[in-house]
């Protein structure tokens, strides 16, 4: 029996991918589409480096099966700016130098754009809150809340 497609939006391409059986959005985001910018971290849900958008809420893709985006729009990294128009949250975390090794900043980028999209001046409490679901071993947190506070200040002055 042939497998079922799965049909939906990546960074705002068409896709159609075979769903495979216990798959999951970020095994075909990495594996198949190779967009590696998304990390295995854990793989359980746990560590937010894989946080994606789809319909513009931040979700661990690695706990997102395949078949659940069907018809979704999902946003990865590599579609929330370009080295020529970056998005405003990846200026802010260039210039506050918001990331060490970088495993944990796409995944904190995206949840950042998410709450930016709900909340467009979240409070500094609402930012840790939000970072509360994002491990980073590297300790950059708090140039990271500077860094959306910042993002936040030029979006909404703009
Ligand atoms: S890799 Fe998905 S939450 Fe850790
Ligand atoms: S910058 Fe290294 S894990 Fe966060």
């Amino acid at each position: 029996m042939s497998q079922p497609m799965v049909a939906f939006h990546v960074n705002g391409q068409v896709v159609s991918v075979q769903d495979q059986q216990g798959q999951t959005l970020l095994d075909v985001l990495r594996n198949t589409l190779h967009l590696k910018a998304t990390r295995m971290g854990c793989g359980q849900g746990e560590c937010g480096a894989c946080r994606v958008m789809v319909d513009g809420h931040a979700v661990a893709a690695c706990d997102t099966p395949l078949w659940s985006v069907n018809g979704k729009q999902v946003t990865t990294v590599e579609g929330l700016g370009s080295r020529a128009a970056p998005h405003a949250l990846q200026t802010a975390f260039i210039e506050a130098q918001a990331m060490q090794c970088g495993f944990c900043t796409s995944g904190i980028l995206m949840s950042a754009a998410a709450l930016l999209q709900r909340h467009p001046q979240p409070s500094r409490q609402e930012i840790v809150q939000m970072l509360d679901g994002h491990l980073c071993r590297c300790g950059a947190h708090n140039r990271v809340v500077h860094a959306i506070q910042q993002a936040a200040t030029q979006l909404t002055a703009t």
